[in-house]
């Protein structure tokens, strides 16, 4: 019984230390990233594990991967830590361009938690991995202001206990914010259409890149367009819908055919 509880402590101690210690994931910022306090290889050296780090992004659930992200979406970051070893860690933070905390990271893969150090959300190891793979949730905030970065710092490690005999690599991430459809607010300044009411010729303010013309009551007419020109020659006199869209761009202006 005594025995017993001998070692439970000791276990309980020995947990505690691999908490506290490197080897159970820092608990400051060494992901590498701009003003972090540096990344694995400020400690861990002399190693030849041809240490490497990959990071790759899919929409949660989905397995393409990503270059690009879209506000509010949850996406599945993967850190893979690659080399040599049997003791592998890491460390993982998404930026902004201002080098600042953004969106919300959450449900790291076993094997891997989140910290707050620096002011950001950090994923760490919880303990060294033999396979160097994790991966975490990232969701983009609601107002994005354009480009993130995902930084990731790993190492390598010979699995003798110390920061001796080790490799570490950093990697980064950028992706891009895809701002998605959007409906141009008004049609009045984002495009313009004259004369109207036009005879046989219907002028846009600028080339589209596609364009429908719908009577009113939804019927389709043939768009006969040359540049920033629609011949509306042919086209019965009426009101018209004229449904034009450029790049991200959409919108609905009414003409009037005489
Ligand atoms: C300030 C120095 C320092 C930095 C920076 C550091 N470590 Fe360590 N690390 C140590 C020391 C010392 C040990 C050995 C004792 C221990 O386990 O804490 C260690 C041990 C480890 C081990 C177990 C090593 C083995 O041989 O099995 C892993 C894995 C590890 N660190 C991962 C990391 C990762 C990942 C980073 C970067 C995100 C990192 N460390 C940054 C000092 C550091």
């Amino acid at each position: 019984m005594r025995k017993n509880y001998i070692i439970v402590s000791a276990m309980t101690i020995a947990g505690a230390l691999i908490m506290m210690s490197s080897s159970g994931g820092r608990n400051d910022d060494r992901t590498g990233a701009p003003s972090s306090n540096g990344n694995c290889s400020s400690c861990h050296t002399g190693g030849i594990q041809g240490t490497s780090v990959n990071i790759g992004v899919t929409e949660k659930g989905a397995f393409t991967p990503l270059t690009s992200y879209q506000a509010g979406k949850t996406y599945t970051v993967t850190i893979a830590v690659l080399g040599a070893s049997s003791s592998k860690g890491f460390q993982s933070t998404v930026l902004d361009a201002s080098n600042i905390k953004t969106g919300t990271t959450a449900n790291p893969t076993s094997g891997s938690r989140i910290i707050s150090a620096n002011s950001r959300d950090i994923v760490v190891q919880s303990s060294p991995s033999l396979t160097g793979a994790w991966s975490f949730e990232w969701t983009a905030p609601a107002s994005p202001t354009g480009s993130v970065t995902i930084y990731a710092a790993g190492v390598a490690a010979n699995g003798t206990g110390s920061d001796n005999g080790d490799q570490g690599a950093v990697a980064t991430k950028s992706l891009t914010l895809d701002a998605g459809a959007k409906t141009a607010t008004n049609n009045l300044v984002s495009m313009q259409v004259y004369p109207n009411p036009c005879s046989d010729v219907l002028q846009l303010s600028k080339a589209a890149d596609q364009i429908t013309i719908t009577g009113i009551t939804g019927a389709a007419f043939p768009a006969d367009i040359s540049g920033t020109n629609i011949n509306t020659l042919n086209l019965p006199q009426g009101f018209y819908y004229l449904k034009w869209t450029k790049g991200n761009e959409t919108g609905t202006i009414k003409f009037q055919k005489n």
